[in-house]
């Protein structure tokens, strides 16, 4: 199916958190998010939100999976896997960590999903974060972040209507 992009906005993280939180209502099993981003960009920030979002939790404890490479949520009607792959160095590492077993039942967020085999990468949404130029240096841009997604799935393309 064929591939289309949207750019979304965000003046503050609480507008990421909010976007995260609108993807998070409209996730469904099998859906693969490859969040991609600079260092620091946000990318554990939005998936905190979508998982906080999904869990009905605002104040769930969603750590960065930086050492753990993966933490496991239990979703009310499906599990969510929240990845860092940025110490992998080989995608068949990816084997080992037992996430595709899970990839039909379940909702992947994957940071540097830049380390995945090319046949995952071919079914995921990209959630790209992109810290907005700095105008000025007015205050709040630290804050300001371009959000593109990329994905062949309609109900994801209308959040940017
Ligand atoms: N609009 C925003 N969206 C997301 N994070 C934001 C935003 N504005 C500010 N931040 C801040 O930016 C930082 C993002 O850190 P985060 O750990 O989410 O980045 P990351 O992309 O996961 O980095 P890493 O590559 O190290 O895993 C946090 O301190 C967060 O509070
Ligand atoms: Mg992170």
């Amino acid at each position: 199916m064929a591939q289309r992009k949207i750019q979304i906005h965000c003046n503050s993280q609480t507008e990421t958190e909010g976007l995260a939180a609108k993807l998070a209502q409209i996730a469904k099993p099998g859906d693969l998010f490859a969040l991609t981003g600079d260092l620091g960009a946000g990318k554990s920030t939005f998936a905190r939100a979508f998982i906080r979002s999904l869990l009905d939790s605002p104040e769930a404890e969603v750590p960065s999976p930086t050492f753990t490479l993966v933490q496991a949520y239990e979703g009310p009607d499906y599990p969510v896997y929240h990845a860092d792959l940025y110490r992998l160095h080989d995608p068949e590492e990816v084997y080992d960590l037992g996430l595709d077993d899970e990839r039909a039942e379940a909702v992947m967020l994957i940071e540097w999903p830049d380390r995945l085999p090319e046949e995952w990468l071919q079914e995921a949404s990209e959630i790209s974060l992109v810290r907005a130029e700095k105008v000025g240096g007015q205050q709040g841009d630290d804050e300001a972040r371009t959000v593109m997604i990329t994905s062949d799935d309609d109900t994801i393309m209308a959040l940017g209507e």
